[in-house]
């Protein structure tokens, strides 16, 4: 018996989960019930798909919700969560309004399976960045403990959601001809993004740093089930379509060369380290336009692996990841998938 899927918001996440519920081959009926703010007639995933408006009604008999709509009191998972967990359905969720509760899981599979309890219906997937910082760090925390993590972000225009990859696309042919006062809505970025980068994501909050670098924080700690670590982000919004990209400093209690960390992260699930000498001088590394070789799908890029040459027991590293899939779509699928293998979804 196929499983019955809702998914609530059908922007550029949400259309990622019906892609990669097709593309995984996830035991649904077919199409899912997609549901945002109104009715319309919507092709996702290559196909034509009635978008309901949302209501209990696409509740009813679901036995999984995935919530890929806007955050905050007026959002989706805020709006609907007790609805949809009456309506007996499992949810996962990808917005921010969860993920620190105390009774909702925070997960990544390849990290904290382990986190989604017997009694737990309702899971949260992390802030993109966060999801691929844990997926190369958890690895090497296992082996030697971090102490300390520094984080810079180059983060995609789409982690704004849909606005903010058409923003990038507005401002680029006046930026080509060498505007000066290029035109931008501050509702969606703080400054012009064409040929720019924006030291702020969210809004400003406790001791001058923004919500994007303290999710960093509290989630990562939440996921590494660790609080002492001490972590420090700065979140960068770069002119990129997809993909965020993160230079990351650690700190350990036991040193690990740089060849042990390689060693790790070659072994590690939904890493693939890209860091070999090309003889000519040159090293190989990842970008975020290597995304799209399909070898790298829904993978964390790790390169540029080394020690920190200003502290003992340093590593730097750069790590870059799909925010619209591994950063989102593709982690709440995979926590999907962890609920099947699990007999907690009975398909
Ligand atoms: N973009 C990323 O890289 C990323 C990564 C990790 C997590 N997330 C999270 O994933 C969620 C979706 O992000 P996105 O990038 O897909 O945003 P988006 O492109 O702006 O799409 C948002 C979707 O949510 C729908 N929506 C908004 N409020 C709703 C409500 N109250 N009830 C039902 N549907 C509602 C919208 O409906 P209409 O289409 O009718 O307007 C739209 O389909 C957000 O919580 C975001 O923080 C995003």
């Amino acid at each position: 018996m196929a499983l019955n899927v809702t998914v609530v918001g059908v922007g550029l996440v949400g259309e990622a989960i019906v892609s990669c519920l097709k593309q995984r081959n996830f035991p649904c009926n077919w199409p899912p019930r997609v549901a945002a703010t109104r009715e319309r007639p919507e092709t996702l995933a290559g196909e034509k798909m009635l978008v309901q408006e949302t209501s209990a009604e696409v509740f009813q008999g679901a036995d999984l919700v995935l919530f890929a709509g806007q955050e905050g009191a007026k959002g989706a998972s805020v709006t609907w969560r007790e609805t949809a967990e009456k309506a007996g359905a499992w949810c996962i969720d990808n917005g921010r309004d969860f993920r620190l509760a105390d009774d909702v899981p925070l997960v990544v599979p390849e990290v904290n399976a382990d986190a989604i309890g017997e009694t737990t219906r309702f899971i949260a997937s992390p802030n993109c960045s966060t999801i691929q910082l844990v997926v190369a760090l958890a690895p090497l925390h296992r082996e030697a403990r971090l102490t300390r993590i520094i984080a810079a972000t180059y983060q995609a225009t789409s982690g704004w959601g849909m606005k903010g990859p058409q923003e990038l696309r507005k401002q680029t042919p006046g930026a080509l001809e060498n505007q000066t006062d290029i035109e931008f809505d501050p509702g969606v970025f703080a400054r012009p993004i064409a040929f720019n980068c924006i030291p702020h994501i969210d809004r400003f909050v406790d001791a001058d740093y923004t919500r994007e670098e303290w999710k960093m924080v509290h989630e990562t700690r939440k996921i590494l089930g660790d609080a002492r670590v001490r972590i420090s982000a700065t979140a960068v919004r770069v002119p990129v379509f997809v993909g965020h990209g993160e230079a990351v400093w650690i700190e350990t209690e036991k040193k690990l060369s740089a060849d042990a960390a390689r060693e790790i992260l070659r072994g590690a699930p939904g890493v693939v380290v890209i860091d070999e000498p090309d003889g000519e001088g040159m090293r190989t590394y990842p970008t975020q336009l290597d995304l799209v070789n399909p070898e790298y799908a829904g993978m964390t890029l790790v390169g540029r692996i080394r020690e920190d040459t200003s502290c003992a027991g340093g590593l730097a590293m750069y790590i870059v990841a799909d925010n619209i899939r591994k950063g989102a779509a593709l982690n709440v699928v995979q926590v999907a998938e962890i609920l099947l293998q699990r007999g907690h979804l009975k398909a």
